[in-house]
């Protein structure tokens, strides 16, 4: 039993060394793309060679489905955005998990972190026609398609660091709004894109590059919605939520616009110590 826990310890270390090490080569390789001289490659080559297989093998064998099982359920069982009390209960949860597993040292340490918040539930799109007649309002909050699921605390859908406010205007669909999408509109089809609204689809490249290439192209603001297509693809239509694992038409995908990692008052760093304002 003690050797048991001693190897498991062992194990947890190694994984924990692994993904430093990966965080490492990740940067190594980052720093690479950009200098491109061939010292570093050959040592992110050496780097990335598998110095003992039996390790390798080792921690594959140690991984168990149902425990991810277990973990995933109890992580998803609850919303849980950044911030609020059900997020502390699970980073507690976290930390103990650890301590038990045979870790040393594990904690909760507190951080200030400029986060962003939806307003209450008054998100939402109006299809306005010219007389100033509200045709259509989409939906504040998901469909509860599960009774059992139903919470008070849910959060309704937004995306964090969009800006807030009201806008109003002509309305372009932009289908992945990437590079090339604005660049057929402006170029081939000539349409100026100057205070529209730009309607796009998620896919294809980080939501938050489809809302910087609005801003950039002087769009007021931007409706991201998932393709059905895309979420619950062809032969698998009816297997959305709650029969099956794919988004339903009812559901809206969250997400982060920011642009880059961590704290967006410290990029790149945790959000610990001198607070930095950047400008990008
Ligand atoms: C697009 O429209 C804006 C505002 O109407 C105007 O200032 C701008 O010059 C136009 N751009 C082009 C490329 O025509
Ligand atoms: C989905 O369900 C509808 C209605 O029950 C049925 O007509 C359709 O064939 C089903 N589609 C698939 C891909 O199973």
């Amino acid at each position: 039993m003690m050797r048991q826990d001693r190897t498991r310890r062992q194990l947890i270390l190694v994984g924990l060394v692994a993904v430093i090490a990966g965080f490492v080569i990740g940067i190594l390789i980052g720093a690479v793309a950009i200098d491109n001289s061939e010292p570093e490659n050959a040592a992110v080559t050496a780097a990335l060679r598998d110095g003992d297989p039996s390790i390798t093998d080792k921690l594959i064998n140690e991984i168990d489905g149902e425990n991810i099982r277990e973990f995933l359920r109890y992580f998803t069982s609850e919303p849980h955005l950044a911030g609020t009390p059900m997020d502390l209960v699970q980073a507690e949860y976290v930390r103990d998990k650890w301590l038990e597993q045979g870790l040393d040292y594990a904690d909760v340490v507190p951080y200030d972190v400029l986060l962003s918040y939806p307003r209450g539930k008054e998100n939402r799109v109006e299809l306005i026609d010219s007389s100033g007649h509200v045709e259509f309002e989409s939906a504040r909050e998901e469909a509860i398609l599960d009774e059992s699921q139903r919470r008070d605390d849910i959060v309704p859908p937004f995306n964090a660091y969009s800006a807030a406010g009201t806008v109003e205007g002509e309305l372009v669909f932009a289908n992945f709004a990437s590079v090339e999408d604005f660049d057929h509109l402006e170029r081939d089809i000539g349409i100026n894109l100057t205070d529209k609204i730009i309607i796009a689809k998620y896919g294809g490249i980080f939501r938050g590059d489809k809302a910087f290439l609005a801003m950039e192209k002087g769009a007021k603001g931007l409706i991201l919605y998932s393709d059905p297509e895309q979420v619950a693809p062809k032969g698998y239509e009816n297997q959305t939520y709650p029969n099956g694992i794919f988004l339903p038409g009812t559901g809206a995908e969250r997400g982060t616009l920011f642009k880059h990692m961590m704290d967006p008052l410290t990029p790149g760093y945790p959000a610990r110590g001198r607070v930095c304002l950047l400008k990008f």
